[in-house]
Parts: structure tokens; sequence; C-alpha cells
């Protein structure tokens, strides 16, 4: 099948480039010129285990290419996803600028049917919007789909290529067709493709992310019960997790949320219902929740050094706003970061991939190392942030050379506390005893 995807970022990259794995034609657009001379070179534009090895063999089978020109993909495609921004706006919904302008742009370049394939995560109500915008222009067929996608950042191959599900929104026999079609190689072990209507469609992408950082948000409460009552949440998570109806996953306590996707649709989520006037209490505490347990390391670090840490200085490991990426959006780093500089501490940070987004949007605010052990020379302490695998097992005794103090505050509870303090580490973590 020739396909365009419309925006070349996380989402647009890895679904241009699976779908030409698959054998399908695929051209990518986006509107950022430099991206896409870059692209073209062959160069990857973001960080993504096992992205680059697939995206430089498609190339090189000509079933993928970039461009900035839409006009030029339109008339030789038959369907066209839209991978575009959906941020929040001004009052916190979803902006929908991208999404629109380009639905706009096509209604004046369409010549014959196509089916426009929304993968970006919009409100309840958008494919109606989009199919309006296109049809001010345009008179003949065409089908709008809500394809909302459900990858993650760090895995995003793995779930591209086998889908837990996949869900798609339409009414139109002849766009389900052509989806059952073109996500056939991807369900081949017998994964859903669920269809449904749109509205439904839309919203699942909406309570799927919400759901998540509701579980988020409660272990972290639990984790500030831990705190005050005694107890350790990492064993409450092991005493739920292993009850089938709760499950396993998203019951780690940690430093909150963050990354593209689950606080800017947490918050379009409640935006969409106070415009409709239903109060969406649960999540606006999800929220809440989070922007607290965001800076609740600089609380512990605040309470240790008693409300003074002028001067101090501290190593920071982990930037990105989960491992395995160099996303660095909403990542809370980057609060904890601001929150210490606000306190005159200085930071010498360090991570794997994400530095150079950290440098572009910070600066020389801050200290960059170029390994894990040279960012804590000369600092008062070291504070973890993100769970990349190679924090997971440093090498303690050249820690203890480089750090004198021996004193870790854990954001994500990467360590067994008992063998911290058999270590002889003052190692304050995340709802679990301090000794
Ligand atoms: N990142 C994720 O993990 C993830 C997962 C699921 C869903 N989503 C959703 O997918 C959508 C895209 O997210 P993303 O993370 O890929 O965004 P992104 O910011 O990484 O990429 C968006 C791309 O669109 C391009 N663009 C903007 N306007 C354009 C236009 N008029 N024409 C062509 N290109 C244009 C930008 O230059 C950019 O390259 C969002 O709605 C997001 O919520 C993201």
């Amino acid at each position: 099948m020739k396909i365009a995807v419309i925006g070349t970022g996380y989402v647009g990259l890895v679904t241009g480039t699976c779908f030409a794995e698959t054998g399908n034609k695929v051209v990518c657009v986006d509107i950022d010129e430099a991206k896409v001379v870059k692209l073209s070179a062959g160069q990857i534009t973001i960080y993504e285990p096992g992205l680059e090895k697939l995206f430089l063999r498609n190339i090189k089978e000509e079933r993928l290419r970039f461009t900035t020109n839409l006009r030029s993909v339109v008339d030789e495609v038959e369907v066209i996803f839209l991978a575009l921004p959906t941020p929040p706006g001004a009052d916190g919904a979803a902006d929908l600028k991208y999404v629109l302008g380009v639905a706009d742009e096509l209604g004046k370049l369409l010549h014959s049917y196509k089916v426009i394939v929304n993968k970006s995560t919009v409100p309840v109500g958008t494919a109606d919007q989009v199919r309006a915008a296109i049809a001010k222009n345009y008179r003949g067929e065409f089908d709008v789909v809500s394809n909302p996608e459900f990858l993650r950042e760090g895995v995003a191959l793995e779930d591209f290529m086998k889908p837990d599900r996949v869900v798609i929104g339409t009414n139109s026999e002849r766009a389900r067709n052509l989806m059952s079609e073109l996500y056939a190689p991807f369900v081949r072990q017998g994964n859903p493709v669920l269809f449904m209507d749109e509205r439904s469609s839309e919203l699942t992408k909406y309570a799927a992310n919400s759901f998540l950082a509701m579980k988020i948000s409660f272990m972290n409460e639990v984790a500030q019960l831990c705190e005050r009552m005694g107890g350790d949440v990492d064993m409450i998570r092991r005493g739920i997790g292993s009850d089938e109806r709760i499950g396993k996953r998203f019951l780690f306590s940690g430093i909150g949320y963050g990354g593209s996707c689950f606080p800017k649709d947490v918050q379009a989520l409640i935006k969409s219902a106070d415009a409709i006037d239903y109060n969406f209490k649960i999540l606006k505490a999800v929220e809440q929740v989070n922007a607290k347990q965001k800076v609740h390391l600089v609380q512990k670090i605040k309470e240790y050094y008693k409300g003074n840490l002028e001067g101090k200085r501290f190593s920071l490991w982990g930037l990105a706003f989960k491992p395995n990426t160099d996303d660095i959006r909403e990542a809370p780093a980057l609060s904890i970061i601001n929150a210490l500089l606000k306190e005159g501490a200085t930071i010498c940070a360090y991570d794997p991939e994400a530095m150079a987004n950290v440098k572009y949007q910070l600066g020389d605010s801050i200290d960059y190392a170029t390994s894990q052990y040279s960012a804590l020379e000369g600092a008062d302490a070291l504070l973890i942030a993100t769970e990349w695998s190679e924090f997971r097992t440093p090498d303690f005794d050249r820690i203890a050379t480089l750090l004198p103090s021996k004193i870790i505050f854990d954001g994500r509870n990467l360590f067994e506390v008992a063998k911290m303090k058999q270590l002889g580490y003052q190692y304050i973590s995340i709802g679990r005893p301090v000794y």
C-alpha cells in the first residue's frame, strides 16, 4: 500500500518505519526542513532502541522517504496518517491547530478517495472536525478514521510491531477494509483489532493514559502513607500486584509521571469533561498528586540539609522522563533541577541519551558530566531521577571514593534499603524506611 505519514516525530517516524518494514511504500512529511534533510540523509532524529536499523534498511530498499512537500505526495497515496502534535493550549485543553491546519490543507489538495487516519491523541469529536475542515474545500469521497497510538517510548518498536491491540474508530466499510489489510501483519499472533465508532476510539486513548497515570499517583499516595505510618511501598507493590485484578505493572512509586503524553492527556481529559460540565474528580486528584510528587525528592533533600541548600552541589543521574529515551518533555528531573537551582544549589548531571536535549533547554545553568561516575566529583550527594539500567547495579566502592559523604537520594527506588545500610550509605528513597 502507498502511505503518507504527516508529522515525523516519535510517533510518525516509528509509524512510517514500521509500515515500510511490512512492505508498504511510505513517505513521511514534516514541516521541519532541517529534520527532513537529516532523515533523508539517513540520520535518525530520535533515540529509540532498534529503530535506526529498520529506518536505514527501509530507506535503502526505497520503501521509506521524507519530504516537506505535502502537495507532491497526496495524489500518489491511498492512506494518510496524521501524527501531529496536540500540545496543551493555554487552558490545558488539547490544541488542535496542527491537526486541523493539515486537514484544511488536505481539503485543498485531495483529488480522489483517501483514508485520513488520525494517530494523534485528540479529544472526542475531532474526527468530525477533521472531516468538516476537509469538506470545506473538497467535495469528493474520503473517510476519516480514528486510530490512536499506544506505543511507549523506549519500546516503541516492539509496541508497534506487536501491539496488545489496535483500536480503529470508523463507520466506513471501505476504510475498515483498508485498515484491516494494513494492520494484518502486526496482529498475526491474534492480538485484537478492535473496531468501534470514532468517539469511543478517541476516548479510549485518553482513558488508557489516564488510567495508567492514576495507578502511578495511587502508588505515590501509598508511598506518602508509608513515609508517615511506617511500611515499605515496595512490599505493598508486590503484595497487591500479585492480585491479577490489579496487575504487576505501573505500580512503582517514585517522583511522578512525566513525558509528552500522560501530563498533557490527563489535563486534556479533565478539560474535555469540564467543557461539558462534568467534574472528573479522580483525574483532578491524579494531577495534583503528581505535581506534588515531582518535587517530593527536593522536600526530602531540604529536610536533610535543614532547609539550607545554598552552595550545595548535587550529582544528578538521569534526565530523561524514563529510561531508553532521550525525551525530556515534562521530565521530573527538570522539576528537581529548577527547584534546586532556586535554592542556590549547583548540579552536575549525567544521562546516557538525554543530555543534548537538556543542554538545548537549560544551557549552562547546570554542569554536564561525561559519565555517571565523573558526575559525582565534588558533589555533596547523589540524586537519581531516571531508572536507566546502568544505574541499577553501580560500583558502590567507586561511588564511595568519589562521594565521601555517601548520601544518596533515590527517586526511583533502585537499591535495596538493607544493602545500602550495610554498605554504610545514607540512603533516602520513596515510601521506604530510612535507617
Ligand atoms: N510520543 C509518544 O510516545 C506518543 C505515544 C502515543 C501517542 N502520541 C501522540 O501522537 C501525537 C504526536 O506525538 P509525537 O510525540 O510524535 O510528537 P512530536 O512533537 O515528536 O512530532 C510531531 C511532528 O509533527 C511535525 N509537524 C508539526 N506541524 C506539521 C505540519 N503542519 N505538517 C507536517 N509536520 C508537522 C513536527 O515538526 C514534528 O516533527 C501527539 O498527539 C501525541 O499525544 C505520542
